[in-house]
Formats: C-alpha cells, structure tokens, sequence
C-alpha cells in the first residue's frame, strides 16, 4: 500500500504524513513538496513502524513529483496556501487552482488508478478542476476523485456532543453539500435525532452556523499564522484509513465526500434528479469498495428535515457557482 502526500511539509501535511506512518497496513509513505520534504521524512524515517518513507522535491533525480506518484494507491492533497482572517476559501482560488492543476496534470501522467483526496481549498472548486483535467486527459474514475469535508463531519460530532454532553465516540453527524460557509449542511436531525431534539431552535441554528464557520474560530485564533491543520490532519486521515479498509476488503465503509455524481455510479442519478438535475459534483454519504465509490447514499436527501431542506437550497447556490469557477479555470 504505497500513500503519497503532496504539500506533505507544510502545517496539514506534516501531521498527517505522521498519521500515515503509524498506520500498519501502509507499507510505502511518499512524501512531495515543493520545499522541506526530506527533512520530513528522514525525521518520519526514524518511526519504528512498517511503512517505508521517501521524499521528494521538484527536481529530484529529475522529477521528484514522478518518483513521488509512482505506484500510488492513494494521494492526498494538502497542497496550497492556507486562509489568514478575512479570507473565505474562494478566496484562495487564485494560487490553489494553479496547484491543483499541476498535481492532477502528475497524478494523470504517473497514477491514473490511484484515489485522490483533495484537502487544498476551495474544495468546491479544486475537486471540479482535478477532475477536469484527469478528464481531458482521459483517465477520470469519478469513483476515485474526492473532496475531502470530513472536518465538517468531525466538527459536527465534537461540537452537538460538548453542548449536550453526549459522548462523541458515538455520534456520526452526516454533513452534505460543499464544504465552505453555508454549503455545509450536518444533518444534526439524522445524525443525532434525541440530541437535536433537546436544543430549542436559537441552539440548534447556533450550532449549524458554527459548524458552516467553524473554520473562521481556527483562523482567527492563529490570527495570520494559518487555518486548521492539526484537526483537519485527523480528518484527512479519518477518510484515508477508511478508504484503506476499504480497499484490503470492509464491507462496511460508509463516509460523506464530495463527489462528481457520475451516472455510472449506483445512486447518482437518484442523486441527480433529487438536486434537480442541478448539482455535477456535491458531497453526500457514498459506500465505498475496493474499486472506489460503489454507491451514492441519496436516500439522505428524502430525511431532511424543513430547516435542512432550506439550507441546501441555499448550499445549491454557492455550490453551483463554485464548481462551474473550478471547470472553467481548465477550459480556459
Ligand atoms: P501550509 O502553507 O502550511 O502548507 C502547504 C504546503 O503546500 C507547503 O508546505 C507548500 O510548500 C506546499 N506546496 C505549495 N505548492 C505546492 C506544489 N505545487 N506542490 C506540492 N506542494 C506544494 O498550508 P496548510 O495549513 O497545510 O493548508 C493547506 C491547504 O489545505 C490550504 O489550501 C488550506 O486552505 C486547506 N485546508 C483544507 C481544509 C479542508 O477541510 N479541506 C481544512 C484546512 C485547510
């Protein structure tokens, strides 16, 4: 199981490159940035544990990106600039798409079949791009192109679990939509029913707004030194050991993601029609298999509940332009 992590030395892709090495099934840790990379990994190389870690800088032994993708089952993407305050995550499309669009350019050329999850933000707007140019290129598998909004999910189940005071090991918040602002949609009333029921309705909007602005308490704080790295690697990880269960044989791997609704895939025409045949790309709960997305869970979109219906009215919106900006930035 070879993993790369691409912006593996910056404050999201350290700790995860961390997560991954202490995971046993990895046995191969590639490590690509464009700066500091092998000071991470001789620093990983030193954990006592299977996965065998190399690194990689643009140059290397002519083209440290290829070496980097080469032979990859997964590659995940924390490549980027991150927010200061004031900044939203479009915001940042600027520098980050022209980021994506290489990395996807080396993923097509070097580890077509590999998944990919992308954490560089927008994430609206960099799925739609990595999928473009994996399109134009002919090697798109919308089963295995994925936005990264677990954070969304793990915010969702910390913060319903600290104003109840339920215990968070079991709660499972499902969160769809986008993943910026008022695209974030938890469903609270599917994830958590009794414990939603207890919140009077200034608590439960409360709630849903800090969920959808989450992001903004991190940036804030770190006032310009960066957005969410240290949770947002424990999410990027959440997704990625799931994938990894996925793929050596669970049965059983349900998790939100944003996804292009590809026909092809069980449940994304269902999908499709239920978003009135507006939404390309959207994040719900898939299952996955060994190959990728099996299954579009869009029964989710029949539970919701009037103030959720409202929301992801709004959620469509934004969302539709998001995705529309990502392909655009390729077709031009
Ligand atoms: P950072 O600036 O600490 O690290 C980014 C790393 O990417 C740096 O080491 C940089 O050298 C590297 N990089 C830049 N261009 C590259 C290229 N062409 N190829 C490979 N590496 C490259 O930023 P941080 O805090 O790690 O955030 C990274 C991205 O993740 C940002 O876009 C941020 O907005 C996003 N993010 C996404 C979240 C999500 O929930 N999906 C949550 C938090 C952040």
């Amino acid at each position: 199981m070879k993993v790369t992590v691409c912006g593996a030395a910056g404050g999201i892709g350290q700790p995860l490159s961390l997560l991954l090495k202490l995971n046993p099934k990895i046995t191969q840790l590639s490590l690509y940035d464009v700066v500091n990379a092998p000071g991470v990994g001789a620093d990983l190389s030193h954990i006592s544990t299977p996965a065998e870690t190399s690194a990689f800088v643009p140059g290397d032994k002519n083209d440290g990106l290829a070496f980097s993708l080469k032979g990859s089952q997964i590659v995940i993407i924390p490549a980027g600039v991150p927010r200061k305050p004031g900044m939203t995550r479009d915001d940042l499309f600027n520098i980050n798409a022209g980021i994506v669009k290489t990395l996807a350019e080396g993923v097509a050329e070097y580890c077509p079949d590999a998944f990919v999850l992308v954490i560089s933000n927008p994430v609206n707007s960099t799925v739609p791009i990595f999928a473009s140019v994996l399109k134009a290129k002919g090697v798109f598998n919308p089963r295995k192109v994925l936005g990264v909004t677990t954070l969304d999910i793990v915010r969702a189940n910390t913060f319903i679990s600290t104003l109840t005071d339920a215990n968070v090991s079991n709660i499972n918040v499902p969160v769809i939509g986008g993943h910026s602002g008022e695209t974030i949609v938890p469903v609270f009333s599917v994830g958590t029913p009794s414990l939603y029921a207890k919140l009077d309705a200034d608590a439960k909007a409360k709630l849903v707004h800090r969920v959808q602005f989450g992001g903004d308490e991190v940036v804030q704080a770190k006032n310009g030194a960066g957005s969410a790295t240290l949770s947002m690697a424990y999410a990027g990880y959440k997704l990625a050991e799931r994938i990894i269960e996925a793929i050596t044989g669970a049965s059983d791997v349900v998790e939100c993601t944003f996804v292009y609704l590809d026909e092809s895939i069980a449940g994304a025409k269902e999908a499709r029609a239920k978003l009135g045949g507006e939404l390309d790309f959207v994040s719900l709960p898939v299952k996955f298999g060994a190959k990728g997305v099996e299954e579009i869970k869009y029964q989710i979109l029949d539970q919701l509940n009037d103030e959720e219906k409202a929301l992801f009215e709004i959620a469509k919106v934004t969302l539709k332009g998001n995705v529309a900006k990502g392909v655009s930035f390729v077709e031009k």
